[in-house]
């Protein structure tokens, strides 16, 4: 599949768009400096592969917060468990957040999976894996080539 052009000039902090790419969603979440810091400060404890050893991204993507900006997050957004496709739970006063001291991310209705903001999977599995970053880069401060 040819690569597929985001502008992200209108993505506000704290929220989320999706485009398609191969027939998949691609999230683009503009993280706030809050949700960086709840994404930075969760241990190794609570996410079952916070380094993501498992290649679930680019070799270029590396760090906790799995992006070339920290500011901006690129996920494909189908569940690593059995692909549905996850809700975004962003905040953590949202319903269902806290369980299993999860902060909040995105949230698999289909098997209770829960991702971190990054697309770490929380310990309580069932997805066996993160999220995946797909390749990706910026052109410009706006636009991102995905693929
Ligand atoms: Fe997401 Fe099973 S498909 S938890």
């Amino acid at each position: 599949g040819a690569p597929v052009q985001a502008d992200i000039s209108k993505l506000e902090p704290g929220q989320r768009m999706t485009v398609e790419w191969r027939g998949r969603p691609i999230w683009i979440i503009n993280r706030t400096p809050e949700m960086i810091e709840r994404t930075e400060s969760l241990s190794g404890e609570q996410l079952a592969d916070p380094d993501s050893e498992e290649p679930q991204q680019p070799a270029y993507i590396e760090g906790g917060l799995r992006s070339i900006k920290p500011e901006i997050g690129v996920l494909i957004g189908i569940c690593t468990h059995l692909g549905c496709s996850p809700l975004f739970r962003p905040e953590p006063d949202a319903e269902g957040v806290g369980v299993d001291n999860w902060p909040g991310g995105f949230f698999c209705p289909c098997h209770g999976s829960r991702f971190d903001l990054a697309g770490r999977v929380f310990n309580n599995v069932p997805a066996p894996t993160n999220l995946e970053v797909p390749p990706y880069r910026f052109e410009n401060d706006d636009i991102i080539i995905v693929g």
